[in-house]
């Protein structure tokens, strides 16, 4: 079983992205897992918190570790990352030492209604994930333009070149992880 953990750069209740995640999750074939990893109930981080890390850190922090690798699925915030996906960037990155994605494989994805789905954001994303020691996928990449009905109310894909794509997206990132696996054997 490959478990893949995936992260909402968006706590918005309505979020496309959550849709978006969940839409891949759905297509992730036989032996294949995904599941949420929250990111709403971290406060802002401060350095204060590394003495005593808070459990609601500690568990963020185990989760990721826990998984075989992690799709972080964003919106594009004025141009760049939500200020919440950064936090909890933060929060994996420290006690200072303990860096939750490294060595991880990591897939960016991410959807909006305009045009460019995130190039930006993802671009700024890739960046913070290289600091932090991630095995950032490089491709393909994934910039979804979420037009009205693309997802319908199942989470199913209505758009076959957009399914075909996300499939093709799950499958390279699956031979991402199968390949670190390898190599750490
Ligand atoms: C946006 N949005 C946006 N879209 C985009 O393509 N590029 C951008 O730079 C921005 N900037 C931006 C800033 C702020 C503060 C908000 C609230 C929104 C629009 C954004 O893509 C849209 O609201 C999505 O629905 C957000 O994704 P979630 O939260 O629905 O997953």
């Amino acid at each position: 079983m490959t478990k893949i953990g995936y992260i909402v750069g968006s706590i918005s209740s309505t979020s496309l992205n959550r849709q978006l995640a969940i839409a891949l999750a759905k297509l992730a074939p036989e032996g294949v897992e995904f599941e949420e990893i929250e990111i709403k109930d971290l406060p802002f981080y401060s350095p204060d918190y590394d003495a005593e890390f808070p459990q609601v850190g500690t568990d963020f922090k185990a989760q990721i570790e826990s998984v075989d690798g992690v799709v972080i699925v964003t919106p594009e915030y004025n141009r760049s990352i939500p200020g919440v996906l950064k936090n909890a960037i933060e929060w994996a990155s420290r006690p200072y030492g303990s860096f939750s994605f490294g060595g991880r494989p990591v897939a960016v994805l991410g959807g909006s209604p305009g045009a460019i789905g995130t190039a930006a954001a993802q671009q700024h994303l890739k960046a913070v994930l290289s600091h932090v020691n991630a095995i950032v996928m490089g491709q393909p990449e994934g910039f979804i333009h979420v037009q009205p009905g693309l997802i319908d109310e199942n989470h199913d894909i209505t758009v076959e070149g957009t399914k075909q794509f996300l499939e093709l997206y799950l499958g390279a990132f699956l031979n991402l992880i199968a390949r670190v696996e390898k190599a750490n054997a």
